[in-house]
Parts: C-alpha cells; sequence; structure tokens
C-alpha cells in the first residue's frame, strides 16, 4: 500500500490553516497542527477533524524552538505549511517586536530545526503582499519591495534571508513562497476590514447594530477567496524545484466597494455623501449606517495592491474561482445566517 503523505500545519488554527487542513485531509494526508496554549477554545473550525482523528495537534508555539523540534519529530512531514503569524498589520504597528520573533525568527527557528534534523521536508512559507508596500501596482515576482509596516518587514526579512537566502546556501532544502494578496471567507478573522464589514452589515439588517466606524475607505485591495488560495500553496509543493509565486485575482476594489457590495448582497442599498473623516454611507431610507473613525487609520497607510499572478498561471496551472461579488455575497450571508442564529 502507498504511504500516507504527511504534513505539518502551523498555523492551523487560523483562516488559512483551517482551509489547508480541510484540502489536505481530502487528498488523503496524515494532517499534523502546531497550536499555541490558548485560555480559549482554539479548535472552533477543526472539531469534526479532530473528533475523526483526522488531524493531530501538537502543542507549540512558533517562539519556541524545543517544542518546533519535537513537533517535526513526531510529525515527519513531506510538506511543512508556515502559516503561524501576528497576521494584522495595523496591530503590528503597536506590537513591532512580536511581528519580527514571530513572523520572521518563527521561520528562522523551523527552518533550523528541519537543517538540524537533517529532515527532507519541504517548506512552504507564507509571504504576503504587504511586502510590497508602497511598490507601483500591478505587482509581481519582480516588483521591489517596499514594506511600511512592521508586519511587512518582518515578513520581507523572512522571505529574503530563509526563502531567498537559504534556497542558496543550502541547496538541498525545499523552502518556496507564496506571495499571496489579500484573501477572505467566512472564517477570516472579525478585526480585518471584509469580515468587519460583512459582521457588521448583517447585525444592521437585523437590527442588532446601529452603525459600523471604519478607516481609509479608498484603500485598494486585490481580494480573493481563501478557499482557491490554499490550492496554490499545495501546488508550490508539488513542484521538483522551489520557487515563489505571487498568488492573486489581478482585480481591485477600495474598502468602499466591498461595503457596497456587501449590502448588496443583503438587499440593503448605500448612498455616499460628505469626504474624509466626514463621509457617511446611507440607507434608502437615510439612515447613516457607515461612519468614518480616525481610530482605524494606519500610522502608514498601503493604498494599491493589485497581483498580477502570470507566473503562477503559466507554471502552476493555478488561478481563482471565486470573484468579488461572489466572495462578499458568501461571507454576507454566512454572517446573517450565523447572526440570525444566535439571536433566536
Ligand atoms: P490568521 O487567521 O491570523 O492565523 C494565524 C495563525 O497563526 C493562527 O493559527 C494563530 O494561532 C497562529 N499563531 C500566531 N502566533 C503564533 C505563535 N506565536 N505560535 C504559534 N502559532 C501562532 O492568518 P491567516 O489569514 O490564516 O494567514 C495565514 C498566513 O498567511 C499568515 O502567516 C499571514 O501572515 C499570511 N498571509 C495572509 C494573507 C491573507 O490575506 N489572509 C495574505 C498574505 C499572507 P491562534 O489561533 O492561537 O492565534
Ligand atoms: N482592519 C481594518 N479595519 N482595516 C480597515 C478598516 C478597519 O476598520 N477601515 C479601512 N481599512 C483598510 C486598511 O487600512 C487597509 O488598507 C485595508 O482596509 C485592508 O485592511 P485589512 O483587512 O486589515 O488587511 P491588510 O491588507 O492590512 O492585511 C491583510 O492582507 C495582507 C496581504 O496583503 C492581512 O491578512 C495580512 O496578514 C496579509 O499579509
Amino acid at each position: 500500500m502507498k504511504k500516507k503523505k504527511r504534513a505539518l500545519i502551523t498555523g492551523i488554527t487560523g483562516q488559512d490553516g483551517s482551509y489547508v487542513a480541510e484540502l489536505l485531509v481530502r487528498k488523503g494526508y496524515e494532517v499534523f497542527g502546531l497550536v499555541r496554549r490558548s485560555s480559549n477554545d482554539p479548535f472552533v473550525r477543526l472539531k469534526e477533524l479532530i473528533r475523526e482523528r483526522k488531524i493531530t495537534i501538537l502543542y507549540g508555539d512558533m517562539r519556541d524552538s524545543g517544542a518546533i523540534r519535537r513537533a517535526l519529530e513526531r510529525a515527519e512531514p513531506d510538506e511543512i505549511y508556515n502559516l503561524a503569524a501576528q497576521s494584522d498589520v495595523g496591530i503590528s504597528f503597536m506590537c513591532p517586536e512580536e511581528a519580527g520573533e514571530i513572523n520572521y525568527h518563527g521561520l528562522g527557528r523551523l527552518v533550523h530545526a528541519v537543517l538540524d534534523g537533517r529532515l527532507r521536508s519541504k517548506i512552504y512559507q507564507a509571504s504576503t503582499s504587504e511586502m510590497f508596500g508602497s511598490a507601483k501596482p500591478p505587482q509581481n515576482e519582480n516588483t521591489p519591495f517596499q514594506p511600511v509596516s512592521p508586519y511587512g518587514v518582518a515578513k520581507l526579512r523572512a522571505h529574503e534571508d530563509y526563502v531567498v537566502g537559504y534556497r542558496k546556501k543550502y541547496p538541498d532544502l525545499f523552502i518556496c513562497s507564496g506571495i499571496l494578496f489579500n484573501h477572505e471567507s467566512p472564517r477570516r478573522g472579525q478585526h480585518f476590514v471584509t469580515r468587519k464589514i460583512s459582521i457588521s452589515l448583517a447585525k444592521i439588517k437585523l437590527g442588532l447594530q446601529d452603525y459600523v466606524e471604519l478607516g481609509n475607505l479608498n484603500a485598494r485591495r486585490d481580494w480573493g477567496y481563501a478557499g482557491d488560495f490554499v490550492e496554490a500553496m499545495w501546488l508550490m509543493l508539488q513542484r521538483e524545484k522551489p520557487a515563489d509565486y505571487v498568488i492573486a485575482t489581478g482585480q481591485v476594489h477600495t474598502v468602499r466597494d466591498f461595503v457596497n457590495e456587501t449590502a448588496k448582497a443583503l438587499d440593503m442599498h448605500i448612498a455616499w455623501s460628505g469626504s474624509g473623516t466626514r463621509e457617511v454611507g446611507k440607507t434608502e431610507a437615510g439612515k447613516v449606517i457607515v461612519r468614518v473613525n480616525k481610530k482605524f487609520f494606519r500610522p502608514v497607510e498601503v493604498d494599491h495592491l493589485l497581483g498580477d499572478s502570470g507566473k503562477a498561471r503559466r507554471e502552476l496551472g493555478w488561478k481563482p474561482r471565486v470573484s468579488f461579488e461572489d466572495l462578499a455575497a458568501m461571507m454576507a450571508k454566512a454572517d446573517l445566517e450565523a447572526v440570525a442564529s444566535e439571536n433566536k
């Protein structure tokens, strides 16, 4: 009988981790997840897979080299998906050391554990379009990086030192990265703008909230669906030789567009008036349901991310399936259902 492939996922409790876990279980992998201790229940998204013993949880923090080494010894992975990160860009301005510690040194600890253990595991690193920062769009693998946030800087250092640098230094090491543009889903953390919008508009629709306060409505992002993007991660690890790929939809929208599209999916239509911090979004009945609050502006903003994923399309045969409109509708409907059932 063919031996089952084995995978270790760091960050398995996050949005992408849960989709990768499901994808690999469907493909017949034996899946291990590295999870840090939490006072809350971190397993909401994974309950069924754990109950059915389809994934094995190993405890460990990306700050703890010994725990990472022990997880590798137990999992003996053919593939490692390094998704663990302090992934909130806004918070990284307040906690820059944490961004460096987890997003940069965390990868260093993992790569050294693989090298020290003489493992043949292939490593996927979650790099990000935030590394492009203020670089002119569209951005692809040849665009010079210009990060502006502590999060982006830490991810870029990890990318340059341990992905690109170690690939040259250690020719036997298989390490690749996906430079992923924003990807969302009903499982997105509630502090990211798309999910904040979908959950807030669902509550407003149900009369449970009056309005939502947002920051920069003009920020432009290339938003895709997380379920599509994790397939690209897997495809990268199936290659003979490691390489880095931009993963993006090639479509750009503003935060305001995401509000409009979500509202449309909920049969609410928004009319905008005013400008800057005085801009508001009103319902047809004239009720203000979107306001701008300076509190949600970043010290330095990334204005415009738009990815060119031509290389991934050509070499991996990858393309996104879910459109911007369908993504907003999927999130709006999921939150409407969840909020309604919680408040029954
Ligand atoms: P997420 O939902 O915030 O998940 C982050 C995961 O990292 C969680 O499982 C979290 O565990 C874990 N983690 C954080 N600190 C840790 C530590 N010290 N030790 C061990 N685990 C730790 O992020 P995501 O959206 O799934 O993103 C996955 C990866 O892709 C991240 O590296 C992110 O930076 C990168 N990325 C994301 C996007 C995107 O648009 N989603 C785009 C480009 C790159 P807890 O549950 O305990 O917090
Ligand atoms: N979070 C948040 N909350 N963002 C807001 C708000 C708000 O109330 N109002 C406007 N925005 C703007 C932000 O200033 C930013 O320009 C944009 O909405 C998107 O913000 P986020 O959803 O927080 O995502 P991000 O682009 O900063 O970071 C995400 O994508 C990166 C890839 O480009 C994260 O998933 C990162 O981990 C990821 O690397």
